[in-house]
């Protein structure tokens, strides 16, 4: 791009800006930087998503479900980023106190993230999964169960809480800044009643139409999450295989720039980010320090939807055995003892380790606060160097 042709003083033009949003509104985290120290170091990667949100430096914490706390999305938005809590499944009562317990340490704009799936609006009835199903799932995770010396099940799972509307209450009712949703798409009213009280909306999109469609609900910003990232695909309803919505994130964010006119966030795969926040939550698990990106994979044992952990007993037995899965969160709610008793007991074997392919990049455990200066700092480097060499040809 000719720089020159775009840059209007010291402004950019409004394409080339929503352009640096998507390159710049990367990863995640960091350091407890003074709101000017963080405007004077990071003047350059100031981008319309910071007007936006009314934060400071366009980074995103991904609101990782089981792992992050109030006090963890506080430490980013003191240090100007963008705290995401993640309220999946979370009781209405418990996600308000979470909610003012954020506000206790803060007073800058954090989010709230739902989880829109299909299989939770309503809850799908786990009485259509066939016997036989439940039967030849349980078979493996007995085996899991004998491992960790819990008693053999073979119960139909129940079906999962319904959480949504009433959680979605909660985040108007607190008056939560941002509303962040994976997996789904909001209606049209739900997001004009957020944008009524000044709640901001942003959503998370695997594939170029499901963005197209995000833009349509009137959302205000969307997160292109590419291929990469750890944990579940944002998809609303489960593909084929895992090998569908699975864009890179080099390849898909430029595309949902392309097809969109909302800034847009890129996710997945961005080790000075979100990986590490994976790190620092994972870090009882001290493999993840010694995961390689290769150690990855997608797969539907853990929750019945598409995700991308590291491998373990549980993935490879699954995949060995062939056996089947149950729809989405009957899955989860089938194995939750197995899992359960393996995090209790301080394996990594038999639960969910989330985590995106970033992680082989993943060395050191800094503090959030420490993350978002050192992302930032690396960041606005990188762009000096980059435009050095523009100018020397190299
Ligand atoms: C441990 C973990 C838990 C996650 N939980 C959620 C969640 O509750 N809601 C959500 O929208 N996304 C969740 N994600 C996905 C992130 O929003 C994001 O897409 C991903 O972390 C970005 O890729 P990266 O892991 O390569 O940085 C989770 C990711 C991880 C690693």
């Amino acid at each position: 791009m000719d720089r020159s042709s775009t840059k209007r003083g010291d402004r950019w033009s409004r394409r080339d800006l929503l352009h640096a949003g998507a390159a710049a509104s990367v990863g995640s985290f960091g350091a407890q930087i003074g709101a000017r120290r963080a405007r004077g170091e990071n003047r350059m990667l100031r981008t319309p998503l910071c007007d936006l949100l009314s934060i400071e430096v366009p980074l995103l914490q991904a609101p990782m479900s089981g792992v992050v706390t109030p006090p963890l999305v506080a430490a980013v938005a003191n240090a100007g980023g963008l705290g995401i809590l993640p309220g999946i499944l979370v009781p209405p009562d418990e996600l308000r106190a979470q909610i003012r317990a954020i506000r206790a340490l803060t007073s800058r704009p954090f989010a709230v993230n739902l989880l829109l799936h299909t299989a939770l609006l309503p809850p799908a009835d786990p009485a259509a999964i066939p016997d036989d199903v439940i039967a030849r799932v349980h078979r493996t995770l007995n085996r899991f169960r004998q491992r960790l010396g819990l008693p053999p099940r073979a119960e139909r799972p129940p079906r999962a809480p319904d959480f949504v509307d009433a959680a979605f209450e909660v985040i108007l009712a607190e008056r939560v800044p941002v509303w962040s949703i994976g997996l789904g798409r909001p209606t049209l009213e739900q997001v004009e009643r957020c944008h009524r009280q000044g709640t901001k909306v942003i959503a998370m999109a695997a594939t170029v139409e499901d963005a197209r469609e995000l833009a349509a609900s009137g959302v205000d910003v969307i997160v292109a999450q590419g291929s990469e990232a750890g944990g579940h695909r944002s998809t609303w309803t489960k593909r084929l295989t895992p090998q569908h919505a699975a864009v890179g994130t080099l390849a898909l964010v430029p595309q949902v720039v392309a097809a969109v006119n909302v800034p847009v966030v890129a996710a997945g795969g961005i080790v000075d980010g979100r990986g590490v926040v994976a790190a620092l939550a994972l870090g009882a698990v001290g493999r993840l320090l010694k995961a390689t990106s290769d150690d990855t994979v997608i797969t539907d044992v853990f929750t019945g939807m598409f995700a991308r952990v590291i491998r373990n007993e549980f993935t490879d037995t699954f995949a060995a055995e062939a056996a089947p899965v149950l729809p989405p969160f009957a899955q989860a709610l089938a194995a939750s003892d197995v899992t359960a008793g393996s995090a209790a007991q301080g394996s990594g074997e038999f639960y969910a380790l989330y985590a995106g392919q970033g992680c082989g990049g993943v060395r050191d455990l800094p503090s959030a606060a420490d993350l978002v200066r050192r992302t930032m700092m690396e960041a606005a480097s990188g762009i000096s160097a980059l435009s050095a060499f523009a100018r020397t040809g190299g």
